[in-house]
């Protein structure tokens, strides 16, 4: 319960004060034009790689389903990830992730949940979504194994067997 009420306090701190800082350049820079602002943010940021995002990750290889790591990723989903993401199509606070496996390689996936901040300021995409949630992704402070096993809870729920 005292979990519930700090992820709770969270995401009011959240919406209350990161949705409005930067929010208002975010919107003056797609009044021009979606198109353009993907350009800007790429030419801004040469070196950012949109494939693999930019973190300690630069390949993840994946197999078939890994059950036990997909159980595991579902326990970190209820505490760290259930409050603003849903698994299916719908938007909660951030993105349902039914098919994120699919728009997204499992690099970029483990790069940006243990690297949020460094890739809302770099990905077009990411700045994108943020526009439309209007709040920015918290580092949940993830280890490496949570990552992985958040990757395969996510592939089995987009079916990967
Ligand atoms: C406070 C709300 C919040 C929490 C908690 C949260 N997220 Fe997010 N997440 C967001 C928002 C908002 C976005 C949209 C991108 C952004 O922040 O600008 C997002 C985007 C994402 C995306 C990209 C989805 C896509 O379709 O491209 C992934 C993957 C993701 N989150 C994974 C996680 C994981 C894993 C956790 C738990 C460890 C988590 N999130 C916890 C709010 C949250």
């Amino acid at each position: 319960m005292k979990k519930l009420i700090a992820l709770t306090m969270v995401i009011t701190f959240v919406t209350f004060f990161a949705s409005c800082g930067g929010n208002d350049k975010t919107t003056d820079e797609t009044t021009a034009g979606s198109s353009e602002t993907t350009a800007e943010a790429t030419t801004e940021n040469p070196s950012y790689d949109p494939n693999r995002g930019e973190g300690k990750f630069s390949s993840v290889d994946v197999g078939p389903l890994d059950s036990k790591k997909a159980e595991l990723g579902d326990q970190v989903f209820q505490v760290k990830c259930s409050s603003c993401h849903k698994v299916t199509d719908e938007r909660l606070v951030g993105p349902g992730w039914a098919g994120v496996t699919e728009r997204r390689k499992p690099e970029w996936i483990m790069n940006f949940i243990t690297n949020p901040d460094v890739m809302i300021d770099k990905d077009p995409e990411l700045q994108a979504q943020l526009e439309l949630c209007l709040v920015r992704m918290p580092n949940q402070n993830l280890s490496d194994d949570d990552a992985r096993n958040l990757l395969e809870f996510m592939r089995k729920n987009d079916g990967a067997k």
